[in-house]
């Protein structure tokens, strides 16, 4: 493998990995960082679940890769689930319909998310940063685990996001869900980024000594779709600051590098910006006990059993 530094771009982050005979997921693969993280983990070999809640902008992505990749990826190599994180009910459908393929997961790619200025509910009535962003992966993960038990030697990747700087999460995870507080977009994000972490760090406790090892990243600040719904004055800022973005092969270089490093295939609770790791300043992340808590909280809030209290 060449050396990765932060310029590197994802087909570099990956140079030389051999993903044939390898099943990977990727969340919200049909834009932005999930489409590249797709497209480059196929071109290493694996076959490549392209997991979104839109079939026609899926389909549409996955031609645009297999089209792009001048016959070095086939089409059989991509496959389309269905899966909006907006509704657990989903979820659990999704989750059940990839286990009846019968396929080892051995690299799950947690990269869908949203980041909205407004208020908003998923169906199942939680603030939907912290519904689709967190709690969403929190279920499709736990229900995947036999999936991913099966490859013996798996990967879980999540994407979170520096952004969780701005998160106001407490030791005792008060008012999660946003019911007594006056909503702040940039606030619920970063809560929902730092679960992320968490998530990411509790996972890795419970699960490496079976073979699962979780890390997770910020990927940079790159110009994709995810400021879709932010304001006019945002927007206008982001064009501003494009020049100073990375591309997004350079953004998803992180999540292939995580995901294809012989350097991690037994390494976990890490985490990871520009191709390398990084100390976490947030505090509640190296908390065991706020860890554990959210993961309690998140069993309760998704209604499946804690299989480890
Ligand atoms: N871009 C950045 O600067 C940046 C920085 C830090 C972290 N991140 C993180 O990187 C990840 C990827 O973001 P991106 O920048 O590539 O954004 P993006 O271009 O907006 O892509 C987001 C993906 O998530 C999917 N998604 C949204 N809601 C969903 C739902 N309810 N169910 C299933 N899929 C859903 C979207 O599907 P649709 O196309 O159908 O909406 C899309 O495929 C996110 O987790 C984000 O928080 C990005």
């Amino acid at each position: 493998m060449t050396q990765v530094s932060r310029r590197s771009n994802a087909e570099q982050a990956s140079d030389g990995a051999d993903l044939s005979g390898k099943n990977a997921l990727v969340t919200g693969a049909n834009t932005g960082l999930g489409q590249e993280t797709a497209r480059v983990l196929a071109l290493r070999g694996a076959h490549v679940t392209m997991a979104c809640r839109n079939r026609t902008k899926a389909l549409a992505a996955k031609q645009e890769i297999v089209d792009s990749a001048e016959g070095k990826i086939s089409e059989a190599q991509l496959d389309f689930l269905e899966l909006d994180l907006n509704s657990l009910a989903a979820v659990r459908k999704s989750a059940g319909e990839f286990k009846e393929r019968q396929r080892p997961l051995h690299l799950l790619i947690n990269n869908a998310g949203i980041m909205i200025p407004m208020e908003r509910r998923t169906d199942d009535g939680f603030e939907a940063h912290m519904g689709i962003n967190h709690l969403g992966h929190f279920l499709f993960t736990n229900l995947l685990l036999d999936s991913l038990l099966l490859a013996k030697g798996a990967r879980v990747v999540i994407v979170s996001s520096s952004a969780m700087g701005m998160a106001t999460l407490t030791p005792q995870l008060r008012d999660l869900n946003w019911a007594s507080r006056k909503f702040n977009g940039f606030r619920s994000y970063g809560d929902s980024k730092l679960m992320n972490l968490m998530f990411s760090n509790e996972f890795n406790k419970r699960y490496a000594g079976e073979g699962i090892v979780a890390n997770a990243l910020h990927p940079g600040v790159i110009a994709t779709e995810l400021a879709r719904d932010q304001s006019i004055p945002f927007m206008l800022l982001g064009i501003f600051m494009v020049p100073f973005m990375k591309t997004v092969s350079r953004g998803a270089a992180t999540s292939v590098y995580v995901a294809t490093s012989p350097d991690y295939e037994r390494r976990g609770g890490l985490f990871f910006s520009d191709c390398r790791e990084k100390k976490v300043l947030q505090k509640l992340a190296q908390d065991e006990d706020a860890c554990a808590a959210l993961w309690q909280r998140s069993c309760q809030m998704t209604g499946i059993a804690d299989n480890r209290s």
